[in-house]
C-alpha cells in the first residue's frame, strides 16, 4: 500500500534557503512515492504576534512558492491548516496526552520564549498541534529539517501514548531528516540556525531575494582569516556553512567540492556559490510571481482543504470515540 507523507512550514515571513535546502527542496521527489500532504501551518505562525493582513499575504505567498518548488496538486494534497478544523481539535485532545514537563523540555520553546516577560500559552502547546497535523492523515514520514526532529520525538510519544492509553488508532510516524542541507547556519554567526525571524538581514538569503542582495550577503558571509576551503564545522563554521550549502544546492559531495577548489581562495569560492544560487533562486521565483497572481492557485487550495478535511474528519472522529468525547446513543 502506498505509505504516507505529511509535512509543513509556517506562513511567518518569507522562506529562507534554509527552509528550501532542510525541507522543500526534498518534497517533490517524495510525492512521487508517497500520498502526500502539504500544509501552510498559519494557526502555528500566530503562537507569536502577526499582523493579520501580512500573515495572509504571506499565507498566500507560501502556497505559491510550494508550487514554484515543484509540487503538483495533482499528486499531492496542499492545503491551509486553519481551513480545516480537524486539526485545532484534536490538537486540544493531543494537549490532554501530553504533560507539561514533557512541552516544558522542548527546546524550541525554551528559545522562544528565552528573555521575553511573557509568551503566548499557544507557543507553548505549538508542539501537540504539530503532532495532531501529522497524526490526523496516518502519517508514516514526516520530511523536516534537523530543528524538528524533538517534536517529532514528542509526535511519537503522544502516539504510542494515546494508542495504548485508549484505543490503537495512530500510526506511528517516522521522522526523515535529508544529510547536508538540514541545518543550514546564519551567514553571520554560523553557529546559530537560519531563521526567517533573524533581525540582521545579511545572516538569511530568502527565497525572493534579489540577485544583487543574494550577491551581497554571500560575500559579506562570515568566514575566518586563514583562507583554506576545508570543511571543520568546529573550527571553521562559516566556510563550512557555504560548503554545506554549496553542496546542497549542486547534489554534488562536500569533498569534490574541496578538492576543485584547492589552491583557490574563499574570493572564487563564495562568487561561483553567488552565481550558484543566484540562478537557482530566479528560477523559483519566475514561477512563483506565476502562480501568486493565479486563480489556478485558489483552485488548487480549496481541492486541498476538502481533500485533507475528508482524511482528518475520519480520523478525529475515530480519536473522539476512542477518548469518550460526545455521548452514547441509547438503543431504541
Ligand atoms: P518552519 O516553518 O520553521 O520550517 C519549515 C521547514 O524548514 C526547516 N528549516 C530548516 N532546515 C535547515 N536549515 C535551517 N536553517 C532551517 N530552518 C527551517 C524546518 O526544519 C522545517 O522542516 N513546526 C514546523 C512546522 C510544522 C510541521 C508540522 C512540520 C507544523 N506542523 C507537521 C512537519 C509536520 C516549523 O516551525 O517549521
Amino acid at each position: 500500500m502506498t505509505k504516507t507523507l505529511f509535512s509543513g512550514i509556517q506562513p511567518s515571513g518569507t522562506l529562507t534557503i534554509g527552509n528550501y535546502l532542510g525541507a522543500m527542496k526534498h518534497f517533490p521527489p517524495l510525492q512521487d512515492e508517497y500520498n502526500s500532504f502539504f500544509c501552510i501551518v498559519d494557526q502555528h505562525a500566530i503562537t507569536v504576534p502577526q499582523d493579520r493582513l501580512k500573515l495572509r499575504d504571506q499565507t498566500r505567498s507560501l502556497a505559491a512558492m510550494y508550487l514554484a518548488c515543484g509540487i503538483d496538486p495533482e499528486k499531492s494534497t496542499l492545503f491551509i491548516q486553519s481551513e480545516v478544523p480537524a486539526h485545532a481539535e484534536l490538537a486540544w485532545m493531543l494537549q490532554c496526552v501530553a504533560t507539561v514537563g514533557e512541552l516544558e523540555r522542548m527546546t524550541q520553546f525554551k528559545d522562544k520564549s528565552e528573555g521575553k516577560e511573557s509568551v503566548t500559552a499557544g507557543l507553548f502547546t505549538y508542539p501537540p498541534l504539530m503532532a495532531a497535523d501529522i497524526l490526523l492523515y496516518g502519517t508514516d514520514i514526516v520530511p523536516v529539517g534537523d530543528d524538528q526532529k524533538q517534536h517529532l520525538e514528542l509526535t511519537r510519544n503522544l502516539a504510542e501514548r494515546f494508542n495504548k492509553r485508549y484505543n490503537d488508532i495512530f500510526t506511528v510516524p517516522d521522522v526523515k531528516i535529508q544529510g547536508v542541507g538540514a541545518r543550514v547556519m546564519s551567514l553571520q554567526n554560523p553557529t546559530k540556525k537560519m531563521s526567517k525571524s533573524d533581525d540582521n538581514h545579511k545572516a538569511t538569503i530568502f527565497l525572493l531575494d534579489e540577485p544583487k542582495q543574494i550577491e551581497k550577503k554571500i560575500k559579506s558571509a562570515v568566514t575566518d582569516s586563514e583562507g583554506i576551503i576545508e570543511y571543520d564545522k568546529e573550527n571553521k563554521p562559516g566556510i563550512s556553512n557555504l560548503l554545506n550549502i554549496y553542496a546542497s544546492f549542486t547534489d554534488q559531495s562536500i569533498e569534490d567540492i574541496v578538492k576543485s577548489y584547492e589552491g583557490k581562495g574563499y574570493g572564487d569560492f563564495k562568487g561561483d556559490l553567488a552565481q550558484i544560487v543566484k540562478e537557482r533562486i530566479t528560477d523559483i521565483q519566475e514561477r512563483y510571481y506565476n502562480y501568486y497572481e493565479s486563480e489556478e492557485l485558489d483552485e488548487v487550495l480549496d481541492r486541498g482543504r476538502d481533500q485533507a478535511d475528508f482524511v482528518a474528519s475520519k480520523m478525529l472522529k475515530k480519536a473522539k470515540k476512542a477518548m469518550g468525547l460526545g455521548r452514547v446513543h441509547l438503543k431504541r
